[in-house]
């Protein structure tokens, strides 16, 4: 959560550099492109300057979790061993920010594919009804996700944004739960629910949780982009003024994560 959180804000701070920069010279949309790919080449490893660890593959755990009432749910779980997979082929097929604070700006961020391995406990019961007997390993894949960005800038000075909205779209998901649910029956019917619908599913859970994420990511924003000023930003950004050279954010850090893709940056 924390760690996406920091992705997110790597973006929007790449966003609002270009909103801030003087029209006349505005075409920053290549600039920010070529710091993604700066990004996306050192993914693999931790980004001490940025406070990020190793994106691709992403490794979590030992983690436990514990929830209880909260919607009916009654629920203790772990993770060991979370291998998360794919963030790095991150596409942006559209990229377009106005510098006039007001007017809208878009962001769209693509992942053909990502999957996460785990191993994993989950007991608890739903509603009391359906009790979760998990152990084992876990496992996800998603195919074509994209997310879709929109807000505008309140002003310049403090930066922050408005009109927050995010939109999701999900090509395919798969899951596979070892030992789920306590009865094999429920077991194979929940996998075989969330495997043939979960794409609808999803969508459902998004338009009706919308609101509540999307306001708490726009006051997490503000607050992020509270502590900074609009120079600490360009500097995170740009760094030097190096036409072409990479930020110093990424100093010491080899971009070497993508040996198959250096001569083709969006296969
Ligand atoms: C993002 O762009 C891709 C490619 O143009 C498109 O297929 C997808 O639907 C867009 N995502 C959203 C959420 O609009
Ligand atoms: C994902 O997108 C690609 C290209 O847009 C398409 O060929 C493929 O069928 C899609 N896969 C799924 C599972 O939606």
């Amino acid at each position: 959560m924390q760690r996406a959180k920091l992705t997110s804000q790597v973006l929007l701070a790449t966003a609002i550099l270009y909103a801030c920069l003087s029209p006349a010279a505005c075409v920053y949309e290549a600039k920010i492109l070529a710091f993604l790919q700066e990004f996306r080449m050192r993914m693999c490893h931790p980004i001490p300057n940025l406070g990020l660890p190793a994106l691709d593959p992403l490794q979590l755990g030992p983690a436990e979790t514990e929830l209880n009432n909260k919607y009916l749910v009654d629920f203790t779980g772990s993770i060991d061993n979370f291998q998360l997979h794919g963030l790095s082929d991150f596409d942006v097929p559209a990229l377009s920010l106005s510098p006039v604070p007001g007017l809208k700006n878009t962001i769209n961020v693509t992942l053909p594919l990502t999957y996460f391995k785990s191993l994993y406990t989950a007991k608890g019961s739903l509603a009391y009804i359906l009790n979760l007997a998990g152990d084992g390993n876990a496992e996800t894949s998603i195919t074509n996700f994209s997310i879709l960005i929109s807000f505008r800038l309140r002003s310049v000075s403090p930066l922050a944004i408005s009109s927050l909205q995010i939109e999701l779209r999900l090509g395919g998901l798969w899951i596979n739960f070892d030992n789920l649910m306590e009865e094999d029956r429920i077991n194979d019917f929940i996998h075989a629910l969330v495997n043939e619908m979960g794409v609808e599913l999803l969508g459902d859970v998004w338009d009706y949780e919308q609101g509540t994420v999307v306001s708490k990511v726009q006051a997490a924003v503000n607050n992020f982009l509270g502590q900074y000023s609009l120079s600490d930003i360009i500097q995170i950004i740009i760094g030097g003024d190096g036409e072409g050279e990479s930020a110093p954010i990424f100093d010491g850090v080899e971009p070497d994560c993508k040996p198959d893709a250096t001569t083709t940056p969006q296969d």
